[in-house]
């Protein structure tokens, strides 16, 4: 079996690309006070969360001078992009105003501005671990059925942008050992619990009424982040939707966030 290159992930992006055309829109649910109570503000943050990947990220890409990486990175930031547009479609249909900035994002904007391209995507791998088990809280949260289907959509594409980036990171460390990348292990791990207590403190109301409290959220943060870990192992069984695994066969993956209710990891089918 060939190797799984940057190319599997352009073209499961691109197959991916028009799966948000056919939402129910019509439906007829609007959120009730309690409700609104909830996921407003959250909804409000992860919208405004979801439109910050662009021309930074891209250029940071292009610097690895793969063009088949940065043409499934294009096509990474316009999934996320429409995960944004759609959200925001949601937020205008319920009356909730769209946020022009959130200090959070900000924060996330600064801290993948420094260093370089391997830092850059482990900042958004934090980020994206927060979302894969923000989205499992907001289905949960409200009985709009046009918000658990695009949460239900949302969180299959991110299922796959963690993929994406750990196979980045995989390819970047390549070879990598020792002190070096176990403090670095170290640093990540720290910024990871950081933005998990940054998330649910900000988003407290939504991940109550998804079932998590503070410790249940932080356990669910870090089994998925300890799963992305397990990817990033040269061993590591890293899957494309539609796809090939991109190591050794292994009987059965790690269990997901995303996998909600009980859906089966592609790999291990
Ligand atoms: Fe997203
Ligand atoms: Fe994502």
């Amino acid at each position: 079996m060939l190797p799984m290159t940057f190319t599997d992930f352009k073209n499961y992006f691109e197959a991916n690309q028009n799966h948000y055309a056919d939402l129910a829109w019509d439906d007829p649910h609007q959120l009730t006070p309690s409700e609104l109570r909830a996921v407003r503000s959250s909804l409000q943050t992860f919208q405004r969360g979801e439109s910050s990947e662009g021309h930074y990220l891209y250029s940071r890409a292009k610097q690895l001078g793969d063009p088949e990486y940065t043409a499934a990175m294009r096509l990474f930031i316009k999934e996320e992009q429409t995960h944004a547009a759609v959200l925001g479609r949601f937020l205008d249909q319920q009356g909730i105003p769209r946020l022009r900035g959130h200090w959070l994002d900000d924060v996330f904007r600064g801290l993948r501005r420094v260093l370089n391209l391997e830092h850059t995507i482990r900042v958004l791998l934090v980020a994206e671990v927060v979302a894969a088990v923000y989205y499992r809280a907001l289905f949960s949260a409200t009985y709009s059925g046009l918000l658990q289907q695009l949460c239900r959509r949302i969180m299959l594409d991110e299922e796959m942008h963690l993929n994406f980036q750990c196979f980045t990171l995989r390819t970047l460390a390549a070879g990598r050992g020792g002190v070096g990348a176990w403090l670095r292990r170290q640093a990540y791990r720290v910024l990871m619990a950081g933005a998990a207590v940054a998330a649910y403190t900000t988003s407290r109301s939504a991940m109550r009424a998804g079932g998590y409290g503070f410790f249940s959220f932080l356990t669910a943060i870090a089994a998925e982040y300890a799963r992305t870990e397990r990817m990033q192992r040269p061993d590591g069984l890293i899957a494309v939707r539609g796809g090939k695994a991109a190591a050794p066969a292994q009987p059965a993956g790690p269990l997901g966030a995303w996998q909600w209710p009980s859906q089966r990891l592609r790999a291990a089918q």
